[in-house]
């Protein structure tokens, strides 16, 4: 029997805090710093954004989503046997215990079964999704338990107002399990690392200091140029190889970074605006987490539903890009 992975259960958590454009840019304007609701909502199509609370860490948030998604699968923690979890702002420095262990034990696994994260910025998800694939159909895990969280707020310079207007924190989970059913179709992943400095928190680590800015940093204008371009490319290539065409998508979940890539990348498909599901108003990039939190919003609130086709693709530093497209 061909094995496939599907999604059997999804879960997501927005911090409580949520900051609207109008009271960010009256934060921003006490430090000299001029910005508008109306320049935020034409570049970006963002109005509000979540933050974690100071004592919220990226596997706080994580957690919460994983058991949302754990009791949507109706699966205790213990039948997960592997974890894959993207973060570009992980719970340590240097990236270890990796949040994927802290979430390991938050949920109380005892099991023994391996954690790890995955480092693709903004594209984290797809690549996490599409590594879980890999391992369910090889047969080596059953159950895998894959989550994008983020506190972004944590790397945003408040006096950059080009980046810190766009950001926001968050998680999503999904639950994949070994099945006879159509689950994930094909998934593409790519990088292109001569594209790293457009994307980036630049600093480093030097004799236990921050050497050089620990803050995000985005060269936007160029981004949007490469992101646009890679899109398109790689859910065709992906449909490719999934033998699916494009119409056959019920639904379209972009990376929500900006609105404007977001319809182009639709257009180029040939698919109806109302065939993307957009949660970038409210939520602001959250990153690793903003495909798995607009994919939980739509199954929830249920527009995604079981047998749908859903395409969902990721872009971002490094430069990552990537795509998985599913049956659910
Ligand atoms: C960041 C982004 C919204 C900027 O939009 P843009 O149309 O390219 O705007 P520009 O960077 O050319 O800036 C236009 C002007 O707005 C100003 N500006 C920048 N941020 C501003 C803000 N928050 N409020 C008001 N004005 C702002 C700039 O200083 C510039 O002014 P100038 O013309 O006087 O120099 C856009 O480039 C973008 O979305 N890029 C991709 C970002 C992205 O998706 N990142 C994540 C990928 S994973």
């Amino acid at each position: 029997m061909t094995i496939y992975s599907k999604i059997v259960g999804t879960g997501s958590y927005l911090p409580a805090k949520r900051v609207t454009n109008n009271e960010l840019a009256a934060q921003l304007a006490q430090q000299g710093i001029e910005t508008s609701d109306e320049w935020i909502v034409t570049r970006s199509g963002i109005s509000a954004r979540h933050y974690a609370e100071p004592t919220q860490l990226s596997s706080d948030l994580a957690l919460a989503a994983a058991q949302r998604a754990l009791e949507a699968a109706g699966m205790q923690a213990n039948d997960i046997d592997l974890i894959i979890l993207a973060t570009s702002t992980p719970d340590h420095l240097g990236g270890f215990p990796s949040t994927a262990c802290v979430v390991q034990h938050k949920l109380g696994i005892t099991n023994g079964s391996p954690a790890m994260d995955v480092q693709a910025v903004c594209s984290g998800f797809v690549y996490a999704m599409s590594v879980a694939d890999s391992f369910i159909k090889s047969g080596a895990h059953k159950n895998v338990l894959v989550i994008g969280t983020e506190v972004f707020s944590r790397i945003l310079d408040f006096k950059d107002r080009t980046t810190c207007v766009l950001f926001g924190d968050g998680a999503g989970a999904v639950v994949m399990s070994a099945s006879g059913e159509l689950g994930v179709l094909a998934s593409k992943l790519h990088a292109d690392g001569s594209h790293g400095h457009i994307l980036c928190v630049p600093g480093s680590v030097d004799n236990g200091a921050v050497a050089g800015s620990a803050y995000l940093y985005m060269d936007g204008p160029a981004v949007f140029k490469l992101a646009v371009s890679v899109l398109d490319k790689v859910a065709r290539e992906t449909l490719a190889a999934a033998k699916v065409d494009a119409s056959e998508i019920d639904w379209l979940i972009p990376h929500q970074a900006n609105i404007r890539i977001m319809q182009g990348t639709a257009k180029k498909l040939g698919l109806p605006l109302e065939k993307m599901v957009v949660t970038v108003g409210e939520h602001g990039n959250t990153s690793a987490a903003s495909i798995p939190l607009a994919l939980d919003q739509a199954v929830r609130d249920g527009r995604i539903k079981p047998g749908h086709t859903v395409m969902m693709e990721g872009v971002g530093g490094g430069f990552t890009w990537g795509a998985v497209l599913a049956r659910m």
